[in-house]
């Protein structure tokens, strides 16, 4: 680790083909962050297992009402003993249209909207329990922690931190003011995800060696248009960093079924990233007509294809693939491969092997399935239907909400939070130092040795709220 601090810092002067010196020197920063060999973290307090006094009616705000703002406001109005009472957008129009959604419903939410710091006044209210958060991510970290600072459990989007020192300011903030830092990875509850989740849990796999996931997607028409995102926040983000900027979908899922942070933890990791074919074109095509464009034209893109390995200390490896551009179907892999058994859920359809070499027919699959498929997707799958990405937003707001309610702990907790977000700043580490291997940061501090699984998934206690259709 000394060694590697050295090399680190000697790293930022020597990266080879950046153009902008700013990218350099927040790069070099990022290394000098990351090796800080002096980081010993002192658990204040184990939050894996916290759970909160029972909150009978769950008062929230929610910060940021762009495109995942709203899906929120559309859910947790269905959700029994929840009361939204404050919105916050920076853009008033994005507030009005979600205060709109909750016409005709006993919700009457007071709006926070008009300049880029009227989020902490909705923090500092007195009256609010969870605080949701839903602004572009390299913004959730100071808003995650501030909410805590003022007394609020906090739900956030994904990822909850875009770098290392943030990452740690969640844990600590969560540890020293004993308040919920759930990261929302939906896709942890789609419905073959959870399925094997259980599957894994009950032993179908044997041991798991291997998992497989990403978020493989092309952005190419939403990162271009003028007004998909506010500021054109993604694009930004696309021309200024390297490495996995979006890991959670596809790692969330897998990182329970290894039991992450439970009884393993990350290690180590590299990351291999393509150089970029698209993006920079597109800026440079779209700028010879459009002057909006001239700023894109001239970024150092992430390049197409990143693929990372992680390894965790009980010598299991995944692999995480993320690209944003290519034309390919939406993939996110999913592929579970153990001792006895794998399953894969991209490319469609979903499979299950029971280690015989073959694929399981449908009629297998289909018995599989209904054997092993959780309580949580059982009880929740007829009312889930309408809901996003699968299903999966409104079974993983409910759980949230009936957690609160019942003082139960939360299926992630903060150092989910930091250990998967923290796949970000240090994908792109070593991205930008020809990948070599990183270590990634034990943010429990040692409790992984004993810390116990806590996702309920089969409803063992709780899943008493009800939804209101
Ligand atoms: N879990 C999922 O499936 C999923 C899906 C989509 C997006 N997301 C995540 O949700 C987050 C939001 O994404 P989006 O697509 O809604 O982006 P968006 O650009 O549509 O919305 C972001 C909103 O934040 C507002 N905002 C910016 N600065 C603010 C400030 N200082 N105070 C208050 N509001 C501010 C903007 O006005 C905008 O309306 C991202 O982090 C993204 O990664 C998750």
């Amino acid at each position: 680790m000394t060694g590697l601090a050295g090399m680190g810092l000697a790293g930022g002067g020597i990266m080879r083909g950046r153009t902008s010196e700013a990218v350099n020197q927040s790069r070099f920063n990022l290394a000098q962050e990351i090796y800080d060999p002096e980081k010993q973290h002192v658990q204040h307090f184990n939050m894996s297992g916290f759970a909160a006094p029972k909150i009978e009616t769950v008062r929230l705000g929610i910060i940021g009402l762009g495109s995942r703002g709203p899906s929120y406001v559309e859910t947790m109005k269905k959700i029994e003993g929840v009361e939204i009472r404050a919105l916050c957008d920076l853009r008033p129009e994005k507030a009005e249209a979600a205060k709109k959604r909750l016409e005709n419903t006993d919700h009457n939410p007071d709006l926070y909207t008009g300049t880029a710091d009227e989020w902490k006044k909705l923090c500092e209210r007195e009256d609010l329990d969870l605080v949701i958060v839903t602004t572009p991510w390299y913004m959730h970290a100071e808003m995650a922690v501030y909410a805590m600072e003022q007394g609020k459990h906090v739900a956030s989007e994904v990822p909850a931190a875009g770098t290392l020192k943030e990452a740690w300011q969640l844990v600590e903030t969560a540890e020293r003011t004993r308040k919920h830092c759930m990261m929302m990875e939906n896709y942890a509850y789609m419905p073959f995800q959870l399925l094997t989740l259980n599957m894994a849990r009950k032993g179908f796999f044997g041991e798991v060696v291997h998992c497989e996931g990403a978020y493989n997607t092309s952005k190419m028409k939403n990162n271009f248009s003028k007004t998909r995102y506010w500021n054109m926040w993604w694009l930004r983000q696309y021309g200024t960093r390297k490495g996995n900027i979006y890991p959670t979908h596809g790692l969330g899922p897998v990182a329970q079924v290894l039991n992450i942070n439970r009884g393993d933890r990350f290690d180590f990791l590299v990351s291999v990233e393509s150089k970029d074919f698209m993006m920079g074109a597109r800026a440079r095509e779209l700028a010879a007509t459009d002057s909006f464009y001239k700023e894109f034209a001239g970024m150092d893109y992430l390049g197409n294809m990143n693929v990372s390995i992680i390894k965790t200390v009980q010598g299991k490896t995944i692999m995480l693939q993320h690209d944003g551009t290519s034309p390919s179907p939406h993939n996110l892999i999913h592929g579970i491969y153990g001792t006895k058994g794998a399953a894969a859920f991209d490319p469609p359809p979903p499979k299950i092997c029971k280690g015989d070499h073959v694929w399981a027919s449908r009629e297998e699959y289909e018995r599989i399935r209904e054997k092993y498929t959780p309580e949580i997707y059982r009880k929740m799958s007829a009312l889930a239907k309408n809901s996003g990405h699968g299903g999966s937003d409104l079974v993983i707001h409910w759980h949230l909400i009936d957690c609160l309610r019942n003082g139960l702990p939360l299926d992630q907790d903060v150092y989910d939070a930091a250990a998967w977000s923290s796949i970000v700043p240090l994908t792109e580490w070593s991205v930008t130092h020809d990948s070599n291997s990183i270590k990634v940061p034990d943010f429990t501090a040692g409790a992984w040795k004993t810390n116990k699984p806590n996702m309920d998934i089969n409803l063992e206690r709780g899943g008493n709220t009800r939804i209101i259709v």
